[in-house]
């Protein structure tokens, strides 16, 4: 099995002569006030799920955007902060600062409004404003010089994460660095061909991204349709044999690398006996008693089907009125993007299904949806995991889907069900989850019910099935995967 040990030894071999560069819009870890006082917080999301321990394991730099006063105040002079503030395991982080109206068009608008709705295919309309596309430019230049600075004449390897940055190796080619070698993943779907020719910078969103020398997806199906998108739209030469792409005497190699979580050390921390402190904590905490839990953990994102959840909640209910009071349907969720309109009308229907669900079925005091917004710790999130009889990832499109992983990983005792949707990368691999369709709520409430009564032996089967998967492609795989690759050494299982 490949450990964080074994990246490690590879990188110390092949690698010795490169520094790893991690860069992302979204920074590992932020810097806020709490009671008064600066903590570091390790920010959501399934990217920063899987690259962290990467990037502990590796000792590189990574570069993000900074986002609150103290986020700045905690920098050197270099602009630079040592993350997570405990333990040995720390790396350099620099954040990039941006001015509101920079934020406003490359994040909220170029990114959020434009590219995330048209890869995803959830129903919500992509839109693409020319000032939001100038920004875009400007902020992925703007990482480009940032990248030069730190590598210099170093070699480097420059790991550029996901839709907010598909410019940044087009600005480094144009600087003529030899020395740095470009991959960026793709973390969420690659639409097909129909869908993508709608945007209007489809050619320069393209270019740019075979400016790199490696492009990531999570699952071939990806791979296929970012093919045919370029086959569609540009003059270029596409081996399938090789699976490249070659425009301008340079070839860009396009891969699958399925994406995961360090599933060894998350199985290894709910063991610890604190563990079931945390537990008895979050019982009380959420006024559970001794009922069944059936758990959510999403981003407020309307590509993760929450209000689909809620609706065959409700439906389960009716199906089921007997169930009424033998579980608590917890759903977390931190808020983000919220300053786009269609993340506001998203709460302000969740909040309005969670009320109306909840009067329609309580009974006495209880109430079977527990709504809550705040930030939870990985620790206590990874409790709810062990705590929780049913796990439900809902999402109506996900590139992977790290939920669904983390939830196996914190089960080492084979019992809880996970309701995985078949429109996740994850339900690719996790072929033993009961996978549904969160379109059909007629047969996700019926999974809900399948899910509570499932046998124990049956729960058991099911979980070690996923538990040796999870364990097998975990993120050391895939990184060693990606690096091997990009740096033209043998990848070997171990
Ligand atoms: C997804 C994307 C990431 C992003 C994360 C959180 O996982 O693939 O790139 O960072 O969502 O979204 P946010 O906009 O809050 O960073």
């Amino acid at each position: 099995m490949w450990t964080k040990e074994r990246l490690q030894e590879i990188i110390a071999t092949k690698m010795s002569d490169y520094t790893l560069v991690v860069v992302s819009n979204r920074q590992p870890y932020s810097h806020v006030l709490k009671s008064g006082k600066v903590i570091c917080q390790r920010q959501p999301g399934g990217l920063v799920t899987a690259l962290n321990p990467v990037l502990q394991a590796t000792q590189g730099l990574w570069i993000g955007v900074g986002m609150s006063p103290y986020d700045q105040q905690v920098l050197d002079a270099s602009g630079k902060v040592r993350v997570p503030p405990q333990g040995d395991n720390g790396y350099w982080l620099r954040r990039l600062f941006l001015s509101k109206e920079d934020m406003d068009g490359y994040y909220y608008g170029y990114s959020n409004e434009g590219l995330w709705p048209l890869a995803h295919i959830a129903y919500t309309r992509p839109n693409f404003i020319e000032s939001d596309w100038q920004a875009y430019q400007k902020v992925n230049r703007m990482f480009a010089d940032a990248i030069l600075q730190e590598v210099g004449d170093r070699n480097a390897f420059v790991w550029v994460q996901d839709f907010h940055l598909t410019l940044v190796a087009k600005y480094l080619r144009e600087a003529n660095k030899p020395n740095i070698v470009t991959s960026l993943f793709w973390h969420i779907p690659w639409p097909n061909s129909e869908v993508f020719r709608i945007c209007p910078q489809k050619n320069e969103i393209l270019e740019g991204l075979l400016a790199y020398d490696m492009l990531g997806f999570h699952i071939r199906y990806h791979c296929d349709n970012f093919f045919a998108s370029v086959n569609r739209e540009l003059e270029c030469r596409i081996d399938y044999e090789r699976r490249s792409v070659s425009i301008q005497n340079h070839e860009t190699l396009v891969r699958q690398f399925p994406i995961s979580v360090d599933a060894t050390y998350i199985s290894q921390e709910v063991e610890q006996p604190e563990t079931v402190e945390r537990c008895n904590h979050l019982r009380d905490h959420f006024n559970i008693g001794d009922r069944k839990i059936i758990l959510g953990i999403d981003r407020i994102d309307y590509t993760k089907g929450i209000p689909e959840k809620l609706k065959a909640l409700n439906r389960f209910l009716e199906k089921h009125p007997e169930q009424k009071g033998q579980f608590s349907f917890l759903q977390l969720g931190q808020i983000s993007r919220i300053h786009i309109p269609r993340y506001k009308q998203l709460n302000d229907e969740i909040n309005a299904l969670v009320e109306e669900i909840n009067w329609k079925h309580s009974e006495g005091t209880w109430q079977p949806i527990i709504l809550d917004r705040s930030y939870i710790d990985q620790a206590d999130i990874n409790a709810l995991y062990r705590m929780s009889d049913v796990c439900v990832v809902s999402s109506l499109h996900d590139g992977m889907n790290l939920v669904a992983k983390e939830f196996v990983a914190c089960r080492p005792d084979l019992n809880g069900v996970l309701l995985l949707s078949e429109f996740t990368g994850a339900a690719r691999e996790l072929t033993d989850a009961v996978v549904f369709n969160p379109y059909d709520t007629e047969s996700f409430a019926d999974a809900l019910q399948m899910a509570l009564t499932m046998p124990l032996e049956e729960q058991e089967r099911r979980m070690r099935r996923m538990r040796e998967i999870v364990f097998h492609n975990n993120i050391y795989r895939w990184a060693g995967k990606v690096l091997s690759q990009l740096l033209k050494f043998e990848f070997q299982e171990i």
